[in-house]
């Protein structure tokens, strides 16, 4: 029960059969009025604990979302007037004396979660949008979710500490925001991409375990799972491997799910990263798919198959999928080739009455019977199944299935249950980049995996990182890695990634510095607030569970931003304005 204060004895929401006879004074917003006779009107007052009919006198001037005090008598409603679908529906305020402490203008849209309404709209008037329960329930959940990660950091010795948000350039790999100085015309100060210099300068000052509920600044493009400023749970810990982060970071997001849902899921599993792509087809695998790519390499390793000859071949069943039409097919198979394969093969699976499997499939006249017993064995197929399948490179094909596999069997990202699951041992580089020098996976201070350290020269591709993600139901939820402490190992990564000795000393010489003050062994990990309390609300958008967040085109609704400065205050910040 919330405490009474000055103005009411309790809330809307909470009012029951116990109160029945107590004289209470509630506060809140007029959700609907209807007039009962001559002389009554009920109105349904609404606070953000739920809403609770009134009675009052009929001529005193109450539209929807005023906002009153009621003074009554709690009793029951007359029998069959009671209303299940309100949590407070047995019972009514009667006699009620009623204050108007504000009037409103009529509300640009219904308060209340059946209203449709687009989604500028919302933002715009995000101070009507707020008071509907979604958006009540899903602030309060976030709320518990940070709440309960906060409790679970303490309990583990963490500190929080807060960094700074004027701040120089981070290597995060986004682009930044800035800000002008005044008092160092032409001199700006970069918003913080993540805390991540500032995290590591405070392993290096003996905040052996720092975590930070932190807002993060990044400029770029915005989408269901994407803000220009988000917040993560970010931490750091000196002294630790690996597999200490995995346990401080799973009992954190554990505890927030139980908080948030009521349940616990079981420990986060692990896999590697190129498990994740073998299986899956990409390094954020969904794990609530039960279906997953089997290799098929062996049962086609001799075919005369022409589009079975590349140098793999991945196949994925699609439970239920034999009903798929020839048209539906074609359109698969134009899905595929968009998605980089050569082609696409498929199968449908069905049964006869003895329970042996028929295929059906351009490809069935020339597939032996052993390759299609291999093929339906390996799948693990079953009459009503669909079976498909791409020859191609090992990263293609799985890519391309794995695609696949999200589109024809996947769930909205908020539908339980909630599967986490820990990806390690990630690239150390993803790709080479146009000037030659590999691109790092994560960041230039992710420590090489040991083994792997003399590749870094030869075969920087096939090198492993420290560097970990954790994933839930589908999205990149957070990452981490052990990192570099050693200056020499520093400066083989640099030279691998084409940072100069004079470039590494201008970006990041002020932590390169710090280290040769005496830098422990560390590791750490961030993972996004938003896209966790998103999921557990069950919603597809950040937004949904953001107070104020941007459009997709990085505009605010409400406020306007952003907007043009007057031409003093430009000045007074030494800025002209180049016309693009
Ligand atoms: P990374 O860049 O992977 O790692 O970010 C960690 C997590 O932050 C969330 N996130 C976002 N959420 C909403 N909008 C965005 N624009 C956005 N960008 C990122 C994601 C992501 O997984 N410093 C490293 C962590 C470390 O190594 O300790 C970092 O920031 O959930």
């Amino acid at each position: 029960m919330t405490s009474p204060t000055s103005m009411r004895t309790g809330m809307c929401g909470e009012v029951g059969p116990a109160d029945v006879g107590t004289k209470v004074r509630l506060c809140g917003w007029v959700a609907r009025r209807r007039e009962h006779g001559e002389h009554l009107a009920f109105v349904d007052l609404r606070d953000r604990t739920g809403i609770v009919q009134c009675v009052v006198d009929g001529s005193v001037e109450l539209r929807t979302e005023y906002v009153v005090a009621v003074s009554g008598v709690v009793r029951r409603r007359p029998a069959g007037m009671e209303n299940p679908a309100l949590a407070t529906g047995e019972v009514e305020v009667g006699d009620c004396e009623v204050e108007v402490l504000a009037a409103a203008e009529p509300p640009p849209f219904l308060v209340e979660d059946r209203a449709d309404v687009d989604e500028t709209v919302r933002l715009r008037y995000r101070y009507v949008d707020l008071r509907r329960p979604r958006m009540q329930a899903n602030l309060r959940l976030r709320a518990t979710v940070v709440g309960a990660i906060r409790r679970a950091m303490d309990r583990q010795g963490f500190c929080e500490v807060e960094t700074p948000l004027l701040w120089s350039p981070t290597p995060e790999g986004a682009r930044e925001f800035a800000v002008p100085s005044r008092l160092q015309r032409g001199s700006f100060y970069v918003l913080p991409q993540s805390p991540q210099i500032a995290k590591q300068l405070l392993m290096v000052g003996g905040f052996d375990r720092y975590y930070q509920i932190a807002r993060c600044l990044r400029d770029e493009d915005l989408r269901a799972d994407r803000q220009f400023e988000f917040s993560q749970l970010d931490m750091e810990a000196s002294f630790v491997t690996q597999s200490d982060v995995l346990g401080f970071v799973s009992d954190a997001v554990l505890d927030a799910t139980e908080a948030a849902t009521g349940e616990r899921p079981p420990p986060i599993a692990q896999m590697t990263w190129a498990e994740a792509l073998d299986r899956y087809g990409t390094d954020k695998p969904d794990l609530r798919i039960e279906t997953s790519l089997v290799d098929l390499g062996e049962v086609f390793a001799g075919t005369g198959i022409r589009a079975f000859a590349g140098p793999c071949v991945k196949g994925l069943r699609v439970p239920g999928g034999a009903t798929t039409s020839r048209s539906a097919l074609d359109a698969l198979t134009a899905r595929a080739r968009s998605l980089g394969a050569k082609g696409l093969a498929w199968f449908r699976v069905s049964g006869d009455a003895g329970g042996t499997l028929e295929v059906d499939s351009p490809l069935a006249r020339v597939l032996g019977d052993d390759e299609r017993d291999g093929l339906l064995a390996a799948a693990d197929a079953r009459a009503g199944d669909l079976v498909l399948a791409v020859s191609d490179e090992h990263r293609v094909a799985c890519r391309v299935l794995g695609q696949l596999r999200l589109e024809l069997c996947g769930k909205p990202v908020g539908e339980g249950p909630h599967r986490y699951v820990w990806v390690v041992e990630f690239p150390m580089f993803e790709a080479i980049g146009a000037d030659g020098h590999p691109v790092a996976a994560h960041h230039p201070f992710t420590m090489p995996h040991p083994d792997d350290l003399d590749l870094m020269a030869t075969d920087p591709l096939s090198v492993r990182s420290q560097a970990y993600d954790l994933v839930l139901n589908g999205w990149e939820l957070g990452s981490g890695s052990v990192r570099i402490h050693r200056a020499d190992v520093q400066a083989r990564v640099f030279s691998a990634l084409g940072i100069s000795d004079e470039e590494a000393e201008s970006r990041f010489g002020f932590l390169t510095g710090a280290f040769r003050y005496g830098a422990p062994p560390h590791a750490g990990f961030a993972f996004g607030i938003d896209r966790l309390a998103a999921v557990l609300a069950g919603e597809e958008s950040i937004r949904e569970v953001i107070a104020f967040p941007k459009t997709q085109s990085g505009a605010d609704p409400l406020t306007g931003a952003p907007k043009p400065l007057s031409a003093s205050a430009l000045a007074e910040l030494g800025i002209g304005i180049v016309a693009r």
